[in-house]
């Protein structure tokens, strides 16, 4: 009895360490303890054994059948194992390659067109600054010596939000509101650019969107000048636009800023480009700034960032920078 069962144990543990996969290792998981399996048989045979055999000889039937059993456990593992490593390697993907003929993306032009400005400021000693584009009407209009009934906040088709009492909140019209929360937040000398979105009640049209982008700009030192105004505002022309390109003041009217100018950029071939307003900030912009004018004086400047991308990639309809169409973009 026990020889049969040592010859049927080798041949039982043979037969499972030599199932190469989990799936013919279940089949001989079937041979081995079936029914009419070899160790069925010495198990049945335990009533044909004299009384005092019976014991012992179902107690070794027991330990083979043990030993059988953790010889399945061992290897149905280590094929498991082994199965989930062949897979994890057949699945495998490599995502840090780019698949032959897929093209890489590049920034909007209207991005590239703010970076570049960013750059040429920064060279310039200039910070980049921040603020929100849900604004008050405090920092979009008063703070800026537009007081509520002023014709100017007329001239600038507001979009409102719904919020708090009605007026008090909307989309900033400019990004003017920025020199406000600068000069409350740090004191001058002040040297920054804050380029961002704004928003408009227009129609879209070829020259005009009701959301686009500005950039702003604010100078507040001891004894600044119109002559420094105009010194800059040359200096970041040529830096932006390469040598040949030149500006101009024009006077104009804006209620934050006296004296105030439009700003042009002649081409070399002579012809004006209007950029944007500028002029020397108001007083009552210093004080709402909490900023002594009699101490201070400062400068302000302001521009269209995506008529400048237009113009320098040669886009003639600004709607064509926003349809997020891929065969307009991929062209720059
Ligand atoms: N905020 C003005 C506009 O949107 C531009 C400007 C900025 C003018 C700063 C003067 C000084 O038209």
């Amino acid at each position: 009895m026990i020889d049969e069962l040592n010859t049927i144990e080798t041949s039982a543990v043979a037969a499972i360490e030599g199932a190469t996969s989990l799936a013919a290792l279940a089949e001989v998981k079937t041979e081995v303890f079936g029914k009419s399996a070899p160790l069925a048989k010495a198990q049945r045979s335990l009533g044909t054994l004299p009384p005092e055999d019976r014991k012992s000889a179902g107690r070794a039937v027991n330990e083979s059948r043990g030993r059988i059993e953790r010889a399945l456990d061992a290897h149905r593992s280590s094929l498991a194992e082994a199965e989930r490593a062949t897979q994890l390697v057949a699945e495998r993907l490599d995502l840090t390659e780019v698949p032959e003929g897929a093209t890489v993306g590049h920034a909007h032009i209207v991005t590239q067109a703010w970076q570049a400005l960013e750059d040429v400021f920064v060279g310039m000693g200039f910070r980049v600054a921040e603020g929100p584009e849900v604004e008050t009407d405090w920092h979009n209009f008063d703070a800026l010596n537009i007081p509520p009934g002023h014709p100017a906040r007329d001239g600038f088709d507001t979009i409102y939000v719904d919020h708090g009492r009605p007026g008090t909140t909307l989309l900033r019209t400019h990004t003017s509101p920025v020199q406000i929360r600068t000069m409350l937040d740090q004191e001058p000398p002040i040297y920054i650019v804050a380029p961002g979105r704004v928003f408009r009640r227009d129609t879209a049209d070829a020259t005009h969107m009701p959301v686009f982008h500005q950039l702003e700009g604010l100078v507040v030192d001891r004894d600044i000048s119109l002559a420094d105004l105009a010194g800059t505002i040359e200096a970041f022309t040529e830096a932006y636009f390469g040598p040949g390109f030149t500006s101009r003041l024009r006077p104009n009217y804006f209620p934050f800023t006296e004296p105030s100018a439009e700003f042009d950029i002649q081409r070399p071939d002579g012809s004006w480009l209007e950029l944007g307003g500028c002029g020397m900030v108001h007083p009552n912009v210093l004080n709402a700034g909490g900023i002594d004018p009699e101490r201070w004086t400062g400068f302000a400047f302001g521009f269209g960032i995506d008529r400048l991308a237009a113009m320098k990639y040669g886009v003639d309809d600004l709607r064509e920078l926003f349809t997020g169409d891929v065969r307009f973009l991929n062209q720059f």
